[in-house]
């Protein structure tokens, strides 16, 4: 298949609206990342995101909306919580789990009795939206590589695949929306992102955080993609803890796998990236911060062919708790202090 890459504008809108309608996937630009897009109340169409995406059958998938009245047909019913969250924080980079309608398509839900669903705030997701309906729509990456964040890096690994990538420039948020399960009396994050805990809690008188955010998952997840193989880079990465050392740790794991023969890198922040000397460094936060630059870091060092692959930890708090939640997954959860 011919994959056109297109500037996003009114008439390549409507040209994407139009293949979703008829049953085909198209990838489009969000605020967090990009996502790859079918009616989410056709079936065949869902299926071939899992097909193009070689995405496990049993990860659900986020129904996109541009506006509230979208929701009754998605839900079976909105929360307290449900409702709190959406008046604060949407449209925005936030996923809120709640129980499923009936007539909603099993392969949406991986045959879950509930459904994630968010208003992304990118003005081209929202009226692609408005013109094809409710999108079911995973990050436009191959199952497992990091989540793109540029057009070209969907086309990476997209092309030949579907028919069309809107092109809306780079992501601003740059790591995926947080998810948060709000069926219970408090909230839950499953998968932290750019609105973080603190601010969920500010709205609902608190919230908590899932356990596998920051640990391996075996057996039954609270988020099934917590179970799966993320974000990972072709070279072997290993996550630094955050801490007073941190710096010297990193650059003695470097020089040994210097010493070794193996191409290294370090994915750096810029307050460090001196105290790194001469040693090769993709910057993460070049662009903004450092959850906005982690996706295009790791791709980057996969490009470049690089086989050791160090990361900086952060605190595990605020808007850290993302990127160390991909990170520890980038890494394969090896970590060292
Ligand atoms: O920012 C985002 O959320 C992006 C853009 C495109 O909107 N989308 C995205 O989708 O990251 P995806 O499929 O890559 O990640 C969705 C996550 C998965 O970890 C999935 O397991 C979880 O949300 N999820 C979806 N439905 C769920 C449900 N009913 N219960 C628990 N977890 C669910
Ligand atoms: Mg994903």
């Amino acid at each position: 298949m011919k994959t056109e890459c297109l500037q996003a504008n009114r008439q390549t809108l409507e040209r994407a609206a139009a293949l979703l309608r008829a049953g085909e996937v198209v990838a489009f630009p969000t605020e967090t990342v990009y996502g790859l897009g079918a009616c989410a109340e056709q079936a065949p169409a869902v299926a071939r995101i899992f097909a193009a995406k070689n995405r496990p059958a049993d990860n659900p998938l986020i129904v996109h909306v541009a506006h509230m009245e979208q929701v009754p047909a998605l839900a079976k019913k909105w929360t307290g919580l449900a409702d709190k969250l959406a008046r604060a924080f949407w449209p925005g980079p936030l996923s809120l789990i709640v129980p499923a309608a009936d007539a909603i398509q099993a392969i949406v839900t991986a045959g879950l009795d509930s459904v994630a669903i968010r208003m992304p705030s990118h003005p081209v997701a929202l009226e692609l939206i408005r013109l094809a309906g409710p999108l079911a729509a995973p990050s436009a990456n191959t199952s497992g590589r990091p989540s793109p964040v540029q057009a070209a890096h969907v086309m990476e690994d997209m092309c030949g695949k579907i028919p069309l990538v809107l092109d809306g420039g780079t992501c601003t948020v740059g790591v995926e929306s947080t998810v948060v399960d709000v069926r219970a009396a408090v909230p839950v994050i499953l998968r932290p992102g750019d609105i973080i805990q603190e601010q969920i809690a500010a709205v609902c008188g608190g919230c908590e955080v899932a356990k596998g955010v920051f640990e391996p998952v075996a057996g039954k997840a609270a988020s099934p993609g917590m179970l799966h193989r993320h974000y990972a880079p072709h070279g072997q990465a290993t996550l630094v803890e955050a801490s007073a050392h941190m710096v010297r740790t990193i650059c003695d794991l470097y020089d040994q796998a210097e010493q070794a023969g193996l191409r290294t890198v370090i994915l750096s922040s810029r307050r460090h990236a001196e105290a790194y000397g001469a040693r090769q460094q993709i910057v993460c936060d070049a662009q903004g911060d450092m959850n906005h630059g982690l996706f295009t870091a790791l791709r980057e060092a996969d490009a470049r062919g690089y086989e050791r692959i160090l990361l900086e930890g952060r605190p595990r708090s605020g808007r850290g708790m993302a990127y160390m939640n991909r990170a520890l997954r980038a890494a394969g959860f090896h970590t060292a202090e």
